[in-house]
């Protein structure tokens, strides 16, 4: 079935992770949660971009006086206003709003935060109060770089400048300062080749959504059983299937 991009995050619908087991083993002791929560006071106003259902938002933001969560995915802000709901909180937002068309106030948020999604710092900077932080978690041109040279597709994979300089310069120019720009090397041990399968069917590892124009239609390929199976049995150890994931991370001043 052919979908575009908006689409494709809407069928997904519900962003969690929960039911999907493995561990995580970090090369780095650059963690996003903790860069978050280091520049957070009770008084931050946070913006979180691309926030999905807003799990993260909910469980893992530290207390603070407002968050808002935003997705161009209507369905996605359905789920996360339900999400919302049932915790309770009091000082949290989401909104439909697109990133690339960014309406939020001028020099209002203390923090921006954005996660796996896609961003235009010129934007971010004309929401952020003067001082207020920018933080990203994006995810690498090397992601998954066996697994996606086995399928001979994925994300990113025919990329030609890696999406964390792309991403970095943008920020150099929309004015930021102190930007830095960290590489992060994860490695993830799916328990069993169910949950490794489970991962795939949830996030675009093996889509290149990276390549649409504006609205685009796209038709996700089935999973090709035998080359998965191939991937598992040469990456299984004994703490679960091995997957070596390539993320980045940006921190940058108003
Ligand atoms: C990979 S998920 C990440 C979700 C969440 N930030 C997290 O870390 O778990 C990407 C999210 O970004 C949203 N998204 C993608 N492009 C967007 C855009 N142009 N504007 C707003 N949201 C977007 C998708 O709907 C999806 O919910």
């Amino acid at each position: 079935m052919k979908t575009n991009e908006h689409d494709y995050y809407s069928q997904l619908a519900n962003w969690s992770f929960e039911d999907i087991n493995y561990e995580v083993e970090n090369f780095t002791n650059w963690i996003y949660e903790d860069e978050i929560i280091k520049h957070v006071t009770k008084n931050s106003k946070i913006l979180d971009l691309g926030t999905a259902a807003g799990e993260k938002v909910l469980k893992r933001f530290p207390e603070c006086a407002e968050i808002l969560g935003t997705d161009f995915s209507e369905e996605m802000i359905n789920a996360a206003n339900k999400n919302l709901e049932k915790s309770g909180k009091k000082n949290i937002m989401f909104k439909v709003m697109n990133n690339l068309k960014m309406d939020t106030p001028d020099n209002y948020f203390d923090i921006v935060t954005a996660r796996h999604t896609v961003t235009v710092p010129k934007q971010i900077y004309n929401t952020l109060k003067p001082g207020g932080y920018l933080i990203i978690r994006g995810v690498d041109k090397l992601d998954c770089w066996s697994l996606k040279r086995m399928f001979n597709r994925g994300q990113a994979l025919h990329d030609n400048k890696p999406i964390s300089l792309v991403d970095y310069e943008a920020v150099l120019d929309a004015g930021f300062k102190d930007v830095e720009l960290i590489p992060l090397h994860v490695i993830e041990y799916y328990k069993t080749k169910e949950d490794l399968y489970a991962l795939l069917l949830k996030t675009p590892i093996l889509d290149d959504l990276s390549e649409l124009k504006n609205n685009e239609e796209y038709e996700r390929v089935p999973i090709e059983k035998d080359i998965f199976e191939q991937y598992v049995a040469e990456n299984i150890t004994e703490k679960g299937i091995k997957l070596i994931r390539r993320y980045y991370g940006i921190i940058a001043q108003k």
